[in-house]
């Protein structure tokens, strides 16, 4: 290899979705800057700009509301196969198995070419995804699943199928500014994965599920549940500073939430999700965990290690922490994120769909011409 590896620099396909300018810290939605999306968009405004190039008027955002909240429940036979999986299941790995079952009772699963069909799915998962998601978390909590409401966003819809009870507006708002900010992210690795299943010809459902794997790993939106692992190891504000030199002046461990393969500069969505961490924080009077992240990040900001690499905090870092002071199990916080980016991801697919076959090619640097020995001879 010529460069250090993973694609860096490889231009794949021409979006028109999302730009980022990682020198600068800028993300725009089809135009539109991620600041002005996040304080004055819902969810689904951010779906329907995503498949169409522009903002929808109310009508248009309450039929696509309806529509995805119309087909948000998800069959007995899922819900079965969820209750009978190992409580310590990873969550992540309960949803990418919830989906791939779900396309069995999907009618348009196997309807390959049809875009309008790919986005009618794409509707369905976006709500099935978050039923999943309250649906885990209250099985492992040995609690009925509740049944998704026709009347709600998605965010929403999400708060309610938690507890039941009506949905907490401050919850709700804080859950849809997450939505907004993490539905899409130009060719990022988990987006990559359905664009290449996408090109095969294969289906909607076969390519999320190759999203929702990639989304897993540690270095992609696992990233999220691992930053607040280790603000609960770090334990309180004193502590950072001894955990600081012990794990990350000895070079043994990575700082989770922080670096960016994109941005050399201050991830936009980090700064929105941290002003969303202070308002929670002074909501609940509970900001213990915001102060370790926010005394980590000075810390790391201050070291010249992280300057001269500009390693700064990612989307990861502050949203661990919104969505600690939402009451998410850690457990849950990449599934969260799955949750927004299908909206992304399916437009993806949908664009790539009728493409050309995704395959690059590969450096062989084994040995040629070798002396084929029979296994006996061996
Ligand atoms: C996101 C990430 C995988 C980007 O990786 P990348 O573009 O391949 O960058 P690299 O891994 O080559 O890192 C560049 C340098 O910064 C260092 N670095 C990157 N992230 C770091 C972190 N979180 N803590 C400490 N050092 C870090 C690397 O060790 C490397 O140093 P070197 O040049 O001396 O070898 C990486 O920053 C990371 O592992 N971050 C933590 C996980 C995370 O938050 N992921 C979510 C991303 S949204």
């Amino acid at each position: 290899m010529t460069d250090r590896g993973g694609l860096d620099g490889a231009v794949v396909a021409d979006i028109s979705t999302s730009y980022i300018d990682g020198s600068i810290g800028k993300l725009i939605y089809n135009g539109y800057a991620i600041e002005d999306l996040a304080e004055n968009t819902s969810f689904e405004e951010i779906l329907f700009l995503l498949f169409n190039e522009r903002l929808p008027s109310r009508a248009e955002y309450e039929c696509l509301r309806e529509t995805v909240a119309a087909k948000a429940a998800i069959p007995d036979a899922v819900i079965a196969m969820m209750k009978s999986l190992p409580a310590d299941t990873p969550a992540m790995a309960v949803l990418r198995t919830a989906v791939s079952m779900l396309s069995a009772f999907d009618p348009d699963a196997e309807n390959l070419s049809d875009k309008e069909a790919a986005k009618a799915k794409a509707f369905r998962l976006t709500g099935q995804i978050t039923t999943i998601c309250a649906a885990w978390m209250r099985i492992v909590d040995g609690q009925v699943p509740i049944v998704p409401r026709r009347d709600l966003s998605v965010a929403e819809n999400f708060v309610y199928m938690m507890s039941g009870d009506a949905p907490d507006a401050t919850a709700c708002a804080a859950l849809n500014v997450y939505l907004v900010l993490l539905a899409e992210h130009g060719m990022n690795a988990s987006t990559f994965a359905t664009r290449v299943v996408a090109a095969t010809g294969s289906d909607l459902h076969s390519a999320i599920v190759a999203g929702i794997s990639a989304l897993k790993g540690p270095s992609h939106g696992g990233a999220n549940s691992e930053a607040m692992r280790m603000f609960l190891e770090i334990g309180a504000v004193d502590n950072v500073a001894p955990w600081f030199e012990a794990n990350i002046k000895t070079g043994k461990r990575r700082i989770m939430g922080i670096g960016h393969r994109v941005y050399k500069s201050n991830d936009p969505r980090a700064g929105i999700l941290r002003r969303h961490a202070e308002a929670l924080a002074e909501s609940s009077g509970e900001r213990k965990w915001l102060d370790v992240a926010v005394k980590l990040e000075e810390t790391a900001r201050a070291d010249d290690y992280f300057v001269q690499r500009n390693l700064y905090p990612n989307v990861d870092y502050y949203s661990a922490i919104v969505l600690y002071m939402l009451g998410l199990d850690v457990d849950m916080f990449t599934p969260l994120f799955a949750m927004s980016r299908i909206a992304g991801w399916s437009a993806h697919v949908v664009a790539q769909m009728g493409g050309r076959l995704i395959r690059p090619k590969a450096n062989y640097v084994g040995p040629h011409d070798r002396e084929f020995v029979p296994m006996d001879e061996r």
